[in-house]
């Protein structure tokens, strides 16, 4: 795994390490490259989660983050994305980590060799390192993927965390379904499971992950007012009464409280929210590591130490 850029393309062996190696790294282990390695961060598309996490991720391997801000960068004096990246492999990048507004950015960066390419998310398609995370919350809970139910609910058309979820998790044996509103339904992703209606779907699933409403990616303005979503498709309290004993709730964030899911549930005992944040720069840790020793062609050439 030179590059990251949708959980689709890793087998489930590569998943599994990177699960193992996150966790080794919750853990207390570390583990840093011999050589000094330059990564940059990219971030054409606001971000507060997974821009500080792998910047934490970046520091805690010992990385040297070149300093990178897209508004005071060339782009603002129309230098591409292919450009940038390319000078940036030209003075020396190991790495760059990518989120943009584009849906496969990445496409445009094939004829790129000498850097890896970490997809931090690409308008509505894929956000690998956050499904990652997300696998991560839900082996910690359970142990396994096999026969868990897992609901994904809101904005599934827009959701490029949805995308990355679905799939990965079918592979690893969980059965997913989708609920929320009809007209943000996908169906390429419909393959993946089966719409449920809102209430069986929070009622019978093991994790119930709610979904922002993606203003920012919709041409229309929506149907509902705030409040109205919320009854109609957001985890109140008194369908959070009715989850399963020893169910959980996720959500990607940010939060919009009260919309897909209420105040008061945020920090709630079932809610594994803030974990999914923790571990996101544990799970970024680990995917930068295996970036690392792929692009080096080697897993000698690193010094791996357990507290
Ligand atoms: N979950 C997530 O990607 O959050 P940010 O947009 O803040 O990075």
């Amino acid at each position: 795994m030179k590059h990251l850029l949708t959980t689709t393309d890793l087998k489930i062996e590569e998943v599994k390490e990177i699960l193992v190696d996150a966790q080794y790294f919750l853990d207390g282990g570390t583990w840093t490259p011999k050589e000094n390695i330059f990564v940059a961060n990219l971030f054409f598309e606001n971000s507060t989660r997974t821009k500080c996490s792998f910047e934490v991720a970046e520091r805690r391997l010992g990385l040297d983050i070149i300093p990178f801000e897209v508004s005071t960068s060339s782009v603002s004096k129309g230098e591409s994305l292919y450009d940038t990246v390319k000078t940036l492999e030209a003075i020396g990048a190991n790495a760059v980590v990518i989120r943009h507004s584009k849906d496969r950015y990445f496409d445009e960066l094939k004829g790129i060799s000498n850097v890896s390419i970490i997809n931090a998310g690409d308008g509505c398609g894929h956000h690998p390192t956050q499904s990652l995370l997300d696998l991560l919350t839900i082996k910690q809970e359970f142990g396994s993927f096999e026969g868990l139910k897992v609901a994904i609910i809101g904005d599934i058309r827009h959701s490029r965390v949805a995308r990355s979820n679905a799939d990965v998790l079918v592979r690893l044996g969980a059965k997913v379904v989708f609920s929320g509103p009809e007209e943000w339904f996908d169906n390429e992703l419909l393959e993946n499971g089966d719409y449920e209606n809102i209430d069986t779907a929070i009622q019978t699933s093991d994790v119930v992950m709610l979904l922002r409403i993606q203003h920012e990616r919709h041409e229309v303005k929506g149907k509902r007012t705030v409040e109205e979503y919320h009854k109609a498709y957001g985890l109140t309290e008194e369908r959070e009464r009715q989850m399963k004993p020893g169910s959980i709730i996720m959500h990607p964030a940010p939060v919009n409280r009260n919309v897909e899911i209420a105040d008061s549930l945020v920090e709630c005992e079932r809610s594994r929210i803030f974990k999914q944040m923790q571990n996101g720069v544990y799970v970024r840790m680990a995917v930068l590591k295996k970036a690392i020793e792929q692009s080096e062609g080697s897993d000698n050439n690193v010094n791996t130490n357990k507290k």
